[in-house]
C-alpha cells in the first residue's frame, strides 16, 4: 500500500520528456517503456498499427487528424505509468522544428530529459535546437543512442560528437557488444555486467536477458561475437581510463550525460535505460517562483499549466489544460484558483492520460502531470493554486519568424472567426497580432513555423466553423518595441508594427539584413531580441 506521506509519494515521482530530431526513435522508445511498464501487452508497433487503421484506442500523441496526413507529431502527450514502486511521468515532445516553443513549454514540466539519438546519425539539426532549449532550462539529460541493431557509426565517434558539438560530458553506463546483426548486447559499466539479449520480432514482447558477471568473460565459439567481444573490451578499458567519472551533481546540473546503447525496436537496452532513469532522474523538489522565492513541496496546493490542448478526443472536442503539480496534494473535486484572472475553477473532471484514454485522477502529487477538461480560461504559464496564492516565471514567447495574414473568407462567419483567432492565441497555437486602426478583422499570424498556420488554419475551420484564407506576408523577423519606437518604425518602408494580443508591441521586418540596418542607423529605437531567435 501506498503511503500517503506527501514526501514519500513526491519521492516516488519520475517526470521527465523524451527529445530528438524526427524519426530517431522516439515514438518507439514511448511505446517500450510502456511495455515495459506494463502498459502494453504487445510493443510491435501498437501505436502506429492502431493509426494507420484509424483506430481510436492507440496509446500515441498522434491524436490529430492532421497529424495523420502530415505524418508528423504535433501535439505533445502526456502518458503516467507505475514501474516498480515510482510513478513515471513521461512528457513527449513535437519533434518537427516548427513546434520548438510548445517544446520549451513541455520541458518547463519535466524534471530530465531523454535525447534520443539515431545510432547511425548521431547529433542532427533538431536534437542540437532542442538541446539547447533543455540547456537554457538547465535540465539533466541522459542520451541513448537508438538503432544499435543496424550498422551504426564508430560508438566512440559518437561519444566525441556529443562532447565537441553540445559542450555535454558524456558518460558511457552501458557499452555495445557488436552492431547490426551482431549486436550482442550490452556492457553495464556500473554493475561490471553484460546484458546478452534474445531478438523477437520488432520486440513484440519482453523476452529474460541473459545477465553474467564482466570477470566470467563471454564463453562463444563464435568468433565474430569472441571479436566484438575483444573489442567491446577494449573500448570499455579505454573508457574506463579515459572518461569522465560519474558525477551525479554534474548530472543534475546538465554538464554531464549518462549514456545508454541500445534498440527501442528489438527491446535492446531498454529495460536498463528505465532502470537508470527511474534512479537517477531527479525526484521533484522545490520550485522557485516568480520572485525566486522556493515553493516547498510541502506547502499548499500549486501548479504550473504548461500546455493547453484541443481536441484530444473528437467526439467530444473539448480542451484539457495540463498542470504539473508543484506543491501540495490534488484531491478532486478541489476548488482552484487561476491566479491571472483570479477566478475559481472546479477541478470535477481531473484525469490523467495515456494518449487518448483518461482515467480519472482522484489524487495526485507533486511532479504528477493531470489534464483538467474544459477549464476554457487556463492558459500556458498560468499559476492555480488553493489557499496560498504563487506566480510563477514567465515562460518566453518565442520570437517568430513566419508570418501571414488570415482572413475569414465567409463574412457570415466573422463572429467564429474572431472567436476561433483568439482561443487559438490563448492556447499558444499561434501568436495572434493586430496592425493599429485595422481592425480584428484582418489579424496576422505568427508562428516559429509554417506548420503552425496549417493547424491554426485546420481548426478555425473544422473546430470554429470559420473558413479562413491564410496567405503568407514577406515580413522574416521580430523585435520587441516600445511605443515611442513605434512612432518612428511605422513610417519606414519595409518595417510594419503590430500589437500582440497581450499588448506585447512587435516590429516586424522584411529581412535579418533591414532589422540590422535600421537598428545601425537608429541606435535609440528600441528592439530587444526574444527568445529563440535564430
Ligand atoms: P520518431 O518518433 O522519433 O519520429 O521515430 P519512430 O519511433 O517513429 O521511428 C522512426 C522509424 O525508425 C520507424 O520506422 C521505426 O520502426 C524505426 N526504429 C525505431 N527504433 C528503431 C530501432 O531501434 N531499430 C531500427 N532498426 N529501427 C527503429 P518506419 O519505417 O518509419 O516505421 P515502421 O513501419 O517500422 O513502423
Amino acid at each position: 500500500m501506498p503511503t500517503h506521506d506527501i514526501h514519500a509519494e513526491t519521492a516516488r515521482r519520475r517526470t521527465f520528456a523524451i527529445i530528438s530530431h524526427p524519426d530517431a526513435g522516439k515514438t518507439t522508445l514511448t511505446e517500450k517503456f510502456l511495455l515495459y511498464g506494463g502498459q502494453l501487452t504487445s510493443g510491435a508497433g501498437a501505436v502506429k498499427a492502431a493509426n494507420k487503421a484509424g483506430g481510436t484506442k492507440a496509446v500515441t500523441s498522434d491524436w490529430m487528424e492532421l497529424e495523420r496526413q502530415r505524418g508528423i507529431s504535433i501535439t505533445s502527450t502526456v502518458l503516467q505509468f507505475q514501474y516498480g514502486d515510482r510513478v513515471i511521468n513521461l512528457l513527449d515532445t513535437p519533434g518537427h522544428r516548427d513546434f520548438s516553443e510548445d517544446t520549451y513549454r513541455v520541458l518547463a514540466a519535466a524534471d530530465a530529459a531523454v535525447m534520443v539519438l539515431d545510432g547511425a546519425k548521431g547529433i542532427e539539426s533538431q536534437t542540437r535546437k532542442l538541446f539547447e532549449v533543455c540547456r537554457d532550462r538547465e535540465i539533466p539529460i541522459v542520451t541513448f543512442i537508438n538503432k544499435w541493431d543496424r550498422p551504426g557509426r564508430d560508438p566512440l565517434e559518437l561519444l566525441d560528437e556529443i562532447e565537441d558539438q553540445l559542450v555535454l560530458d558524456p558518460h558511457p553506463i552501458s557499452w555495445p557488444v557488436g552492431d547490426g546483426d551482431r549486436f550482442a548486447g550490452v556492457i553495464n559499466r556500473h554493475a561490471q555486467e553484460f546484458i546478452g539479449f534474445t531478438r523477437t520480432a520488432r520486440g513484440a514482447t519482453i523476452v529474460a536477458e541473459e545477465i553474467t558477471p564482466l570477470s566470467d568473460g563471454l564463453d562463444t565459439d563464435n568468433s565474430a561475437l569472441a571479436d566484438d567481444w575483444a573489442t567491446a573490451q577494449e573500448q570499455v578499458d579505454l573508457l574506463d581510463a579515459a572518461s569522465t567519472e560519474f558525477d551525479l551533481k554534474r548530472f543534475q546540473a546538465g554538464e554531464l550525460t549518462p549514456v545508454f546503447f541500445g534498440s527501442a525496436l528489438t527491446n535492446f537496452g531498454v529495460r536498463l535505460l528505465l532502470d537508470s532513469l527511474a534512479e537517477l532522474v531527479p525526484a521533484p523538489t522545490a520550485r522557485l517562483d516568480a520572485n525566486n522565492e522556493p515553493r516547498l513541496i510541502d506547502s499548499p496546493f500549486s501548479a504550473m499549466v504548461f500546455k493547453v490542448q484541443a481536441n484530444m478526443d473528437p467526439a467530444h472536442r473539448d480542451r484539457v489544460a495540463f498542470l504539473r503539480i508543484c506543491s501540495g496534494q490534488f484531491s478532486r473535486g478541489m476548488t482552484l484558483i487561476n491566479g491571472r484572472t483570479d477566478r475559481q475553477f472546479s477541478t470535477k473532471y481531473a484525469h490523467t492520460v495515456l494518449g487518448r484514454d483518461r482515467a480519472t485522477t482522484d489524487e495526485a502529487w507533486p511532479g504528477d502531470i493531470i489534464g483538467l477538461i474544459s477549464t476554457g480560461e487556463l492558459r500556458p504559464g498560468d499559476a492555480v493554486y488553493d489557499t496560498e496564492p504563487v506566480t510563477w516565471p514567465e515562460v518566453p514567447t518565442f520570437a517568430p519568424s513566419c508570418f501571414a495574414q488570415a482572413t475569414c473568407s465567409d463574412t457570415a462567419k466573422t463572429k467564429q472567426f474572431r472567436n476561433g483567432i483568439r482561443q487559438l492565441d490563448s492556447e499558444g497555437v499561434v501568436q495572434v497580432l493586430h496592425r493599429p486602426g485595422r481592425g480584428e478583422s484582418e489579424p496576422i499570424l505568427a508562428a516559429v513555423g509554417p506548420l503552425q498556420f496549417d493547424v491554426a488554419e485546420h481548426r478555425l475551420r473544422n473546430e470554429f466553423g470559420a473558413p479562413v484564407r491564410v496567405e503568407t506576408a514577406s515580413w522574416t523577423t521580430a523585435r520587441q518595441t516600445d511605443e515611442a519606437s513605434a512612432t518612428t518604425l511605422e513610417k519606414m518602408s519595409g518595417v510594419a508594427v503590430a500589437q500582440r494580443l497581450d499588448g506585447e508591441l512587435l516590429a516586424l521586418f522584411e529581412s535579418p539584413y533591414w532589422l540590422a540596418r535600421v537598428a545601425d542607423e537608429h541606435p535609440e529605437l528600441t528592439l530587444n531580441r526574444m527568445v529563440g531567435e535564430g
